[in-house]
């Protein structure tokens, strides 16, 4: 596969023809279709009593498959669609675009059309693949990738001809714009300035790096069959029922992730409690282990996460955690490597004792990332916080918080 690195770490996107070799097209659609057909009739089955008929498959305005949570429906006939996640066209291009040796994949799933079209709701507008009250301010990634190149490569790989995605090229390293804030504070629903939109034949695909602004135009009833996830260094994939199905080196592969997963699982909580401790050498030596060779920016985006990591422990440890806001308590649990997070198997590490004293540590960076009065960018996921959307504050580094311990 040719392409330019360079193009895409200044694009934040690159359009890759034929990474489904043509001959695998008819094999990979009917594996997926078979997926389909199961997970509709989990669908019609678990629909409540106002639904249609078919569930979430007919009131949905993009069906969804998630590969992770249908391990089960996973085998002979149905392999092929997490063998093309293996593919050297896959796995080894997001390699080279991530710079790395061995990318994981992190997410396999399938955005399908909905039944009818959806002109003007159920389809999200404008957006980044993220909420920074919950993760860091945009200045946070874009500084990270400047400096290290991306931790994350999405993909797109439609089965069908698909042009539904819109990219803005160069966004994934910067704010918006003030022309993107008024045009997206106008109306989220139509091409900003600067937008592209991606045209894909059956089989291409596009890889993008995760804050790029972009949109997945209108959602209507067109076939659409298009393969979706993402790479990273580690990732964790819960249980692998499946495995059985795949090649050896395919099995390998995931062994050899979950291994490196649970390394940066031992590493964060390495971070947490050298925190705790108030040891910074010991600080700057985890924060080296998880992310090596990444600079300065790389270390602040990191800590950041940490942060949260701390919050979400000290409110998973709380006597008060069952009163907390469902959607707090839902962020608490959740598991996203990436951002270091890790639910309640890493606040288990900690006795409710550890985790108050972690957070009093980290609460200097926490009380950095927030404003006295509401905050609001157009482009991202979620509402507003208190929580900054696009910068990090001057004072707030590295450093800065190594002189707090
Ligand atoms: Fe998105």
């Amino acid at each position: 596969m040719e392409f330019s690195r360079d193009q895409f770490l200044e694009e934040g996107y690159v359009i890759l023809r034929q990474v489904i070799p043509p001959q695998e097209l008819d094999g990979l659609r009917r594996a997926y279709e078979r997926l389909v057909e199961r997970q509709r009739v989990i669908w019609a089955r678990e629909r409540g009593p106002d639904d249609p008929p078919g569930g979430a498959w007919e009131t949905n305005a993009q069906p969804r498959l998630n590969l992770g949570l249908l391990a089960g429906q996973i085998d002979a006939q149905t392999v092929d669609a997490v063998e093309i996640w293996l593919h050297e066209n896959t796995q080894g291009v997001s390699s080279r675009l991530l710079g790395v040796d061995d990318a994981a994949v992190t997410e396999m799933m399938l955005m399908c059309n909905p039944v009818r079209d959806h002109e003007t709701g159920g389809h999200r507008g404008w957006h980044r693949d993220f909420y920074p009250p919950h993760t860091a301010p945009l200045q946070g990634y874009a500084d990270d990738i400047i400096e290290n190149g991306p931790r994350y490569v999405q993909w797109n790989l439609p089965l069908y001809d698909d042009d539904v995605l819109w990219v803005v090229p160069g966004s994934h390293a910067r704010l918006n714009t003030a022309e993107e804030n008024a045009a997206m504070n106008d109306d989220a629903r139509t091409p900003v300035p600067g937008a592209v939109q991606t045209h894909l034949a059956a089989g291409d695909g596009v890889a993008y790096i995760l804050p790029l602004l972009h949109w997945g135009s209108r959602y209507n009833a067109k076939m659409r069959r298009t393969i979706h996830g993402g790479f990273s260094e580690y990732t964790t994939h819960k249980d692998l029922p499946y495995l059985e199905h795949l090649s050896p080196a395919s099995q390998e592969s995931f062994h050899r992730w979950n291994g490196r997963s649970r390394q940066k699982f031992e590493q964060t909580e390495a971070a947490l409690r050298a925190a705790i401790d108030g040891n910074g050498t010991a600080f700057k030596a985890a924060l080296g282990r998880l992310h090596p060779g990444r600079g300065e920016k790389g270390g602040l985006l990191s800590t950041i996460f940490l942060s949260k990591s701390a919050k979400r422990i000290h409110h998973l440890k709380s006597p008060e955690f069952d009163s907390l806001p469902e959607q707090e308590r839902l962020w608490a649990e959740s598991i996203h490597p990436m951002t270091l997070q890790w639910g309640r198997p890493l606040a288990d590490r900690f006795s409710r004792q550890e985790a108050g004293a972690l957070w009093a540590r980290f609460k200097f960076v926490d009380d950095l990332l927030q404003a006295d009065e509401d905050q609001w960018t157009p482009g991202f996921q979620g509402e507003e916080t208190r929580y900054y959307f696009d910068r990090i504050p001057a004072d707030l580094s590295v450093e800065a918080f190594l002189a707090t311990l």
